[in-house]
């Protein structure tokens, strides 16, 4: 009650402190009338700089021209830079400004005391405060999970050894109110890696980054915007090389500062980790960066660990394609309108479409036609042939994925026909028994209705008993 929002100590506090800036507020008026006046006298108007009441070293002052001496008495307080004002207390206000010090200083003193008097009754409850204090943080951290996972429809993932984020989407976008077309993102069991190509503004350092916050989130206890029957594996590390991070400070420039960073990651990730590299590897010669990122992802593979990375350079979009630790995936484009569509296509190659993004990015047309005389022929036919190797490999895993089917169907009919075949001797052997008993019976009845006519000859001698046959 003492304290006001701002977290001033309110006049009220206490009676002195009332009083105080009571009197406070008096000698301050006292001082504004004294000065006001000596402003307002044409006496001095040559001599004044400007009409106001200003304060300078905690003393009321006004500013005047710098050779008003003689014309005014006072105190020089302080000096414009220019120094063509100088900020004076008038002898008439030496007095009061004394006073006015003098309460400031009464009035920090009777503040020191509330706050000291208000920290002892505190200090008996701190634990109390502070569990409550702890409390509300965990309500409000709550509280905000719950309100943000109903708003956006998010989910906790299943935990499993693969990633199959469905319709997944960038917490931030949603937060700005920013449209975000939902992506799937997936990383295998086996095929741990993703290459992500295809055209520049296409949304593929997004969908890296949209996994690894993804990763982190659910990692935190907090949902992920993203469909049901989601899954994510519990990483033991989430590592990054996304953008620039050339440092004057730390005497890094582009490329050093992408081979440290990675240097470090490969140093430290495992087969729980999770490595996201955005544009494997910028800043050097493409060919040389190209190879080095070669280098990168079989070191990778040999670790076992998840990696996503994206790439515009043909070498590593050839290997990815022939590696089978890779899958590959392009965001998409629509040639038509000359936009991303931000979907990403499984089993697919992307170009980079530099060209087209860059003229609708309003590059000079000039600068464009030149550069299509510089553009190498044998790269355009290297992207034909990446474009058709993708359309074999994605014909290739099609037939694969019937073979697998029909492997399946096939073993499952096998199973169907080894369990029928299994019944059926069993009801064979069942009947074989029924049967075998019956004879038996039959046998046994036979004996003994013999063994009874052989009795009964024995005892009537007269063979009567012979007519009945
Ligand atoms: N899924 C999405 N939905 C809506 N907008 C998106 C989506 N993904 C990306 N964007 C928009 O496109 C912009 C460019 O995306 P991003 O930086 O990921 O492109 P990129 O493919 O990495 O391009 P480059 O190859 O030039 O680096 C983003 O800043 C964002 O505004
Ligand atoms: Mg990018």
């Amino acid at each position: 009650d003492s304290i006001d929002p701002s977290g001033m100590i309110k006049d009220s506090a206490s009676r002195d402190l009332y009083n105080i800036r009571k009197n406070i507020k008096e000698v301050e008026k006292q001082i504004t009338t004294i000065l006001e006046k000596l402003l307002n006298n044409s006496k001095f108007a040559d001599v004044l700089q400007d009409r106001i009441i200003t304060i300078r070293r905690d003393r009321y002052v006004i500013p005047v021209k710098h050779n008003f001496a003689g014309k005014i008495q006072g105190i020089i307080q302080d000096r414009s830079s220019s120094g063509q004002t100088v900020y004076l207390e008038p002898v008439g206000v030496v007095e009061l400004n004394n006073k006015l010090s003098d309460l400031k200083l009464q009035e920090h003193i009777e503040i020191r005391k509330i706050l000291k008097f208000i920290t002892d009754i505190l200090r008996d409850k701190y634990q109390h405060i502070s569990r409550t204090y702890q409390a509300i943080i965990e309500f409000d951290f709550l509280y905000t999970i719950g309100k943000y996972s109903r708003e956006f429809s998010c989910v906790f993932p299943k935990l499993k050894d693969r990633m199959d984020l469905k319709q997944v989407r960038h917490p931030i976008f949603l937060f700005m109110g920013k449209e975000f077309k939902p992506i799937d993102l997936r990383l295998g069991e086996k095929k741990k890696g993703l290459i992500i190509t295809g055209p520049n503004t296409g949304g593929k350092t997004i969908a890296l980054k949209t996994a690894g916050l993804s990763a982190l989130l659910v990692q935190s206890g907090i949902p992920v915007p993203a469909e049901e029957e989601s899954e994510i594996p519990v990483f033991e590390g989430v590592f990054a090389d996304i953008g620039d991070m050339q440092s004057i400070e730390q005497n890094l420039s582009t490329f050093s500062a992408h081979i440290k960073n990675i240097k470090e990651i490969l140093q430290q990730a495992g087969e729980k980790s999770l490595l996201l590299l955005d544009e494997l590897i910028p800043g050097t010669d493409p060919d040389e960066g190209a190879a080095i990122g070669i280098g990168i992802l079989h070191k990778i593979e040999e670790l076992n660990a998840y990696v996503m990375a994206t790439t515009h350079f043909k070498q590593i979009k050839i290997f990815a394609l022939s590696d089978d630790y890779f899958e590959v995936a392009s965001v998409g484009f629509d040639k038509e309108t000359l936009s991303p569509t931000y979907t990403l296509h499984y089993n697919s190659v992307g170009e980079s479409m530099a060209f087209y993004i860059a003229e609708k990015l309003g590059i000079n047309e000039e600068v464009l036609d030149i550069a299509r005389k510089y553009i190498d022929e044998t790269f355009l036919q290297l992207e034909k042939a990446i474009q058709e190797l993708e359309v074999y490999k994605a014909k290739y895993e099609e037939e694969l994925k019937e073979l697998e089917q029909l492997k399946n169907s096939l073993s499952e009919q096998k199973e169907k026909y080894d369990r029928l075949l299994k019944e059926l001797q069993k009801e064979k052997e069942k009947r074989w028994e029924t049967v075998k008993k019956e004879a038996e019976d039959y046998l046994k009845q036979l004996r003994e209705e013999g063994y009874q006519i052989l009795q009964e000859l024995k005892t009537t001698k007269s063979g009567k008993i012979l007519s009945s046959f």
